[in-house]
């Protein structure tokens, strides 16, 4: 490990936004118009290729490091109220999609959608096929919690056309996991892959959380070879967002167990080094993939995208969002679902789509946006080429540079002309310096967790 480039990039450690939009959530308006949303919709362009993103608010109990939109049910009756709702609002706003998109990528999202039981959830899916028609070959992922997923529910995706299923893992280690709430032993997640697979479901994500409590380098490296015995395809390495100020629950975590900014640097390293050393390629800043797989090859090729779900494949030029919390991204701008259960039901029981906020992203807007992706997708982005593809003068965003200069000077990243370059070993600064080009992130509005 590059302890000068450590301890460089350690200095700089700072909260910044992960960047899955621009601009980021905090700043959409409350109070945006249905019929804004409703005429952005209706004038998606013929052959438009479109993202479904479903939203499951439930999980069987709380991880207490959790950050996701979702509570914890002990009984079935509210998810299936639930589901009555969500299949309510696709219909409705099914009549606003033209017909000529075609659904490329289908996502369900959580919270646990895996607490559907089979009955529910092809509900759900049967409601989609009654409405949109799907590319042959399109993605269809669920996220699913390996400590609930019977037969019967693996059964009934296969047989609805899942094809990717992304398991919550985090850690293997028993201490940790009791720690965060989450008892769930390696045998337990390794049968569920084998059972995923065994119904024919090939492509299997996992995700991992560096940063949690009793985490060590030894713990690290017992997890990252466990989770190898499984071969996935991709797996995704989160740094642990701590933000007891906005999730009650995370101050069940006691701050002495978490391990400091040196140590957490040190277990995303080794993480990443256990992966990179079986094969897997660097996928932005926290996600790995086998180097055959579609999102190592679309990095090499320069065309890896950022969304909600953080990296994807998915090309789609509108995404639109079902159930609570849920946020579409449209050509124009991007519009947030009533985040509430109860006036998710209101509006839902009431006919009417369940807006919560949104906002019209203005032509700097988009320009930001490029230039903010293109850093964390590809780590350089040639900044006046962006501006004139926008029709913005080449020295639009000449302003921004002059936060770059002390990245430049300790050596995180290269200047040359409008071209900036990432140091490709500072992955943790990439948010910070993606930050530089965001027009809102020093009005201060919101509080974000730190980058390293
Ligand atoms: C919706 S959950 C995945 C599916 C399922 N609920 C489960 O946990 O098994 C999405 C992922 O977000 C990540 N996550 C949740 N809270 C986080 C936090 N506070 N910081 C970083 N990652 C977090 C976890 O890796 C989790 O697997
Ligand atoms: S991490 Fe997954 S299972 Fe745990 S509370 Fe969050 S959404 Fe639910």
């Amino acid at each position: 490990m590059n302890t000068d480039l450590k301890t460089t990039i350690l200095k700089y450690d700072r909260a910044v936004p992960r960047y899955t939009s621009y601009p980021t959530a905090p700043h959409f308006k409350e109070g945006f118009s249905r019929e804004t949303y409703v005429g952005w919709l209706e004038a998606l362009p013929a052959q438009t290729a479109l993202s479904l993103y479903i939203h499951i608010p439930f999980c069987d109990v709380i991880c207490w490091y959790c950050g996701c939109h979702t509570k914890a049910t002990k009984r079935y009756e509210p998810v299936n109220d639930y589901v009555d709702m969500l299949i309510r609002e696709i219909d409705m706003m099914a009549a606003h999609i033209p017909n000529h998109c075609i659904v490329k990528h289908l996502h369900f999202g959580g919270g646990s959608p895996t607490i559907l039981q089979p009955a529910e959830f092809k509900r759900v899916m049967d409601a989609l096929y009654r409405h949109f028609t799907f590319a042959d070959d399109a993605e269809r992922a669920i996220e699913g919690d390996p400590r609930g997923m019977e037969d019967d529910k693996l059964k009934a995706y296969a047989d609805t056309g899942i094809n990717r299923v992304s398991l919550g893992v985090q850690d293997f280690d028993p201490k940790v996991m009791e720690t965060i709430n989450r008892v769930q032993p390696y045998e337990v997640v390794f049968d569920c892959v084998e059972r995923i697979r065994k119904h024919g479901i090939d492509k299997l994500n996992m995700d991992f959380i560096y940063g949690l409590p009793f985490q060590t380098l030894d713990t690290t490296v017992k997890t990252m070879h466990q989770a190898l015995t499984m071969t996935p395809d991709r797996l995704a390495l989160f740094g642990y967002a701590h933000v007891p100020w906005m999730k009650k629950h995370m101050r069940l975590i006691k701050n002495e167990t978490l391990p400091d900014k040196s140590l957490r640097y040190d277990l995303f390293n080794k993480a990443a080094e256990i992966l990179r050393g079986a094969g897997y390629e660097t996928i932005g800043i926290d996600h790995f993939a086998k180097s055959d797989d579609p999102m190592a090859i679309q990095t090499r090729d320069g065309n890896l995208r950022r969304n909600f779900q953080g990296y994807t494949t998915d090309a789609a030029n509108a995404l639109v969002g079902f159930g609570v919390s849920s946020i579409s991204e449209l050509p124009q701008g991007y519009v947030q679902n009533q985040p509430h259960n109860i006036l998710y039901r209101e509006l839902i029981g009431n006919d009417r789509i369940p807006v919560y906020r949104g906002i019209e992203k203005s032509a700097e807007d988009k320009l930001r946006k490029d230039v903010i992706d293109s850093l964390m997708c590809r780590f350089t982005v040639d900044v006046g080429a962006v501006c004139v593809a926008h029709g913005f003068a080449a020295s639009a965003l000449d302003d921004c540079f002059d936060e770059l200069q002390e990245f430049e000077r300790d050596g995180l990243a290269r200047v040359e002309g409008r071209v900036v370059t990432i140091h490709p070993d500072a992955l943790q600064i990439v948010r910070i310096i993606a930050s530089a080009f965001d027009g809102y992130f020093k009005t201060g509005i919101a509080r974000h967790s730190k980058a390293v």
